[in-house]
This record gives structure tokens, C-alpha cells and sequence, in this order.
């Protein structure tokens, strides 16, 4: 009489055996720092490139655009360096994506200046004419809620103080309402004029796309 004829036993073995394979091979390395890989260069997201990521979760960006440069030739030569795993330190959820309608957005910060995201932003079509990337002009009629920033920052544990939070909004709205803004004139265009001298929600969605893969090219120009 082998263990074939007997079920119970069988049943119970064999699911001691996977409870065993599944605790080595997920649940311990789970636990083991060299699986959460941290690197000096690469930095918790502000409040305001926070802010401008939940809007991108909103409104579901990531259903047509992918977050990570897969070690291919043909990307790495399209859009930079493949994407490491330290760089999703900080990305609660992450948004690697699955489908890839639009190019792969892992390397967009500091591809184009802030003037170029807000006409993009604006009309998608203005610029390439065959895309089917929605226009998000509206973003720019919604002022900033920042009411919960630093509820937000706290719960994440990105380790900015209320004081450093409230400055960093003050900070960006200083950058993107000054006179000598280097996107103003773009920035004018898209934005209603009561709105001009506060943050809207595009403002704070390109200050998000322009910190995706900074931190990398910061690390990659250190070495
Ligand atoms: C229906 C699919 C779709 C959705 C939804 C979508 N996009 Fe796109 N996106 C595209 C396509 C296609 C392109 C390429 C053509 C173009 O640039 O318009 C693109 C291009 C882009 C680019 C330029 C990329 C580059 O390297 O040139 C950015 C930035 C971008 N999208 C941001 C966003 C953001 C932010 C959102 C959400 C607010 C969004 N997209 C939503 C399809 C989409």
C-alpha cells in the first residue's frame, strides 16, 4: 500500500510540502534587505510629486503607459537605462503597468521642459497628430488640494516633517508662478487666469512626470 491509495494523507503531505516551498522561495526573501534594494540617489517624492502622482493613479494614466524599461536592446536604446529596483523604493502602489498604448514613461523626468507637458497635456492631437492619449486640459481649471499632504506623507513614511511638506508646496508654487518661470508663457496659456497664482493639478502631474528616472540619471552622472 503506497501513499497513492491513501487521499488524506496524500492531501496533507503534499500541502505541507508547498507550504514549505512557498514560505523559502516567497515569503523569506520578502523579508531579506538584499530584495529591497535602497540607494542614496534616490529620493521619497515631494508632497506636490506626490499630489501630482495620486492624480495620475485617478486618472488612470497607468492603464496606457508602463513604468518600467525592460532590459531589452531596442528599449534601452529608445528610452535609457533599464529600470533598477531600488528606484521603486518609494512607490506605494507601483505602477509598472502591463500595457504599453502610449511610450513607456520611466524616463520621462527632465526628457522635455515643463512648457512642452502642458501643451502635451492640453491637446495631445496639437502635437502628434494621430495620438489617442485623451486631452487632460482640465487639470489645469482644478486647483491643488493639498489638504491632506502631510497626513499623506506621514502615512507613507517618506520622513519629510509637517514644516518640510508645507514648505515644499510653498516652494513649487513659487517656481511656477514667478515671473521669470522658464515654461510661464505655456503655463499662462493652458492655466485660467484666477488660478495663475496657486498650484492646479496639472502643475503638480508634470512636476510627478519630470521626477520619474531623475534620480537615476543623478546616480548614473555620480559614476
Ligand atoms: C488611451 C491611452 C492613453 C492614456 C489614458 C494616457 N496616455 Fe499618455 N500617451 C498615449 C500615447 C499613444 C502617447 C504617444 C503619442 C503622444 O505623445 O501623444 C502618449 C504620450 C504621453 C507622453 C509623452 C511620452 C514621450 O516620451 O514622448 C506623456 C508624458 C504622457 N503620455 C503622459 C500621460 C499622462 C500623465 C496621462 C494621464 C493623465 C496619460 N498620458 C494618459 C496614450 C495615453
Amino acid at each position: 500500500m503506497g501513499i497513492n491509495s491513501k487521499p488524506v494523507v496524500f492531501a496533507v503531505l503534499s500541502a505541507a510540502v508547498i507550504l514549505v516551498g512557498t514560505i523559502v522561495t516567497v515569503f523569506i526573501p520578502m523579508f531579506m534587505p538584499s530584495t529591497q534594494p535602497v540607494s542614496k540617489f534616490v529620493k521619497p517624492y515631494t508632497a506636490v510629486e506626490l499630489e501630482g502622482r495620486d492624480i495620475y493613479i485617478r486618472e488612470g494614466c497607468n492603464n496606457c503607459h508602463t513604468q518600467t524599461v525592460r532590459p531589452l536592446r531596442t528599449e534601452v536604446l529608445r528610452y535609457g537605462e533599464y529600470s533598477k529596483p531600488e528606484e521603486f523604493a518609494y512607490d506605494r502602489p507601483f505602477l509598472w503597468g502591463s500595457r504599453r498604448t502610449g511610450p513607456d514613461l520611466n524616463r520621462i523626468g527632465g526628457k522635455y521642459p515643463d512648457s512642452w507637458h502642458y501643451r502635451h497635456m492640453q491637446s495631445p492631437q496639437g502635437m502628434f497628430e494621430k495620438s489617442n492619449m485623451p486631452p487632460y486640459g482640465w487639470l489645469a481649471e482644478n486647483p491643488l488640494d493639498t489638504g491632506y499632504s502631510v497626513k499623506k506623507i506621514k502615512v507613507l513614511q517618506y520622513g519629510y516633517s509637517e514644516k518640510e511638506v508645507l514648505a515644499q508646496i510653498e516652494e513649487y508654487k513659487a517656481k511656477v508662478t514667478a515671473m521669470d518661470y522658464d515654461s510661464k508663457d505655456t503655463r499662462d496659456q493652458v492655466t485660467p487666469a484666477a488660478l495663475r497664482g496657486g498650484l492646479t493639478e496639472m502643475d503638480a502631474m508634470i512636476a510627478y512626470l519630470q521626477k520619474l528616472g531623475r534620480d537615476v540619471k543623478n546616480l548614473e552622472a555620480a559614476q
